[in-house]
């Protein structure tokens, strides 16, 4: 993964005068890496190094997997389903229409939609056989309202035709929450989650390797990847390292007036990867108190965009709208499939300097025009260079994002672990469900 942020608008300058505020923070994570264990707010560093995690993801995919297997619904919603369906779609998803032989399959169940569970419903009355499927449901408190209701519907479907179905059921959750006693109880196979390991740092934990692996991702290649990334976010030498210098910008560009971080993603399939951004920057940074507990309103908003399509419906606004947008860049240096436009064709004459081009040049000649646009308009921006788009490569760029964002929550004098805000309309729901 390359980084590049010459067009930031922030010189090196800026970046060496603001990293000196993190000292302290970089000694921090330091220190959490090397205690390798879950005792710190910080502690998702460690995950991707845990070798008992993956022996016991491991244990359990070989012993809930089997040749018959068709579908993995995966029930959990915010940081409990983002970052599986960020990998599951880059790799997989976004072609699951066209590769409908393919399987397994994950089928997401987050917010609670009747059409949709009836649509869930009516695929489930076409299985045969139960190792055709598998369950996973995962909430860290252990009582999140969509995900129970999703998990109970869900199972209720099944129950009559298949009475052994829990042993089909696999239960992600904290140790110690309720919805472990529930398992021990049932004998309900569960894995669990550390307790400080917040649901959006959670990505390299059992929340999202165990359906990862069931549905066929190479998770030692992704967590290959993000222990790379680690190393390089926690070393000293500031100009090679892409999270510290990456928070720097945002936080500087942010004092600037630019409140909104528009996420520009040239492939498709990683938009699923913005939206699991999306909660990373919305719910870390977003908010009223800073740690002194003085109201302060803090938050950058998250935007995602895909290239080129929303080049289509977005330009006008990024080039001639407010300047309040700092943009990151996602690319890949190479990619599968070398797709080319054909030399000859009754329509190439409407399109000047396509013909027997890659797909793939085409793209970048529209990557390299945007970015020149942009340097034009001192637009800035940021770069990220996938190397492809790999399982290692995106266990890169989300650790790499989440150093980052624990970087930028320092900047801002915020903690960026907590979401207190968000219990206010869980609380609420369950009062009115009770009313
Ligand atoms: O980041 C968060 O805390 C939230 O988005 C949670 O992940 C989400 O509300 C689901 O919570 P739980 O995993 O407890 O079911």
């Amino acid at each position: 993964m390359r980084f590049l942020f010459k067009d930031s608008l922030v010189s090196e300058k800026e970046l060496e005068y603001t990293s000196k505020s993190l000292k302290d923070y970089l000694k921090h994570l330091r220190m959490v890496s090397e205690k390798k264990d879950y005792s710190f707010d910080e502690s998702s560093i460690n995950l991707s190094f845990d070798e008992n995690l993956l022996s016991e993801v491991e244990n359990l995919k070989n012993k809930k997997v089997n040749p018959k297997l068709r579908y993995i619904i995966d029930i959990g919603i915010g940081g409990s389903n983002l970052g599986a369906k960020a990998v599951y779609d880059a790799l997989f998803g976004y072609s699951d229409l066209l590769e409908p032989d393919r399987y397994p399959k994950i089928i997401f169940a987050d917010t609670v939609d009747p059409e949709i569970l009836e649509k869930i419903g009516k695929l489930l009355q076409q299985i045969e056989d139960p190792d055709e499927l598998l369950i996973n449901a995962i909430s860290k408190s252990g009582g999140t309202t969509e995900t129970i209701v999703n998990l109970e519907v869900i199972l209720a479907y099944l129950k009559n035709k298949f009475p052994e179905i829990l042993e089909r059921l696999v239960i992600t959750t904290d140790t110690g929450s309720k919805m472990e006693q529930v398992c021990k109880q049932n004998n309900i196979d569960y894995l669990t989650v550390p307790k400080l390991v917040g649901g959006r740092y959670s990505v390299f934990s059992a929340v999202g390797l165990f359906p990862l692996l069931s549905a066929g991702v190479d998770i030692k290649s992704l967590r290959e990847g993000a222990k790379m990334t680690r190393d390089r976010c926690l070393n000293e030498d500031i100009l090679s390292n892409p999270a510290l210098i990456s928070a720097i910008v945002l936080y500087l560009e942010n004092l600037k007036g630019k409140v909104i971080n528009d996420n520009f993603f040239f492939h498709p399939e990683l938009e699923s990867i913005g939206k699991w951004y999306r909660q990373l920057m919305g719910e870390s940074i977003g908010k009223e108190e800073n740690l002194e507990g003085l109201k302060v309103n803090a938050g950058i908003t998250p935007t995602v965009s895909l290239g080129s399509t929303d080049l289509h419906s977005m330009a006008q606004l990024y080039f001639g709208g407010p300047k309040d947008k700092v943009t990151t860049f996602i690319y890949t240096s190479s990619i599968n499939g070398n797709v080319l436009v054909p030399l000859e064709g009754d329509f190439l004459k409407l399109v000047d300097g396509v013909s027997g081009k890659s797909v793939y040049e085409v793209m970048g000649a529209i990557y390299e025009g945007v970015k020149a646009t942009y340097r034009s308009r001192q637009i800035p921006f940021m770069e990220v260079i996938l190397e492809d788009l790999s399982e290692k490569s995106l266990g890169q760029f989300l650790q790499f994002k989440m150093i980052e964002m624990m970087f930028l929550g320092k900047l801002l004098k915020i903690n960026s672990f907590d979401q207190p805000n968000v219990e206010e309309y869980k609380i609420a729901t369950k009062k009115i469900l009770l009313d």
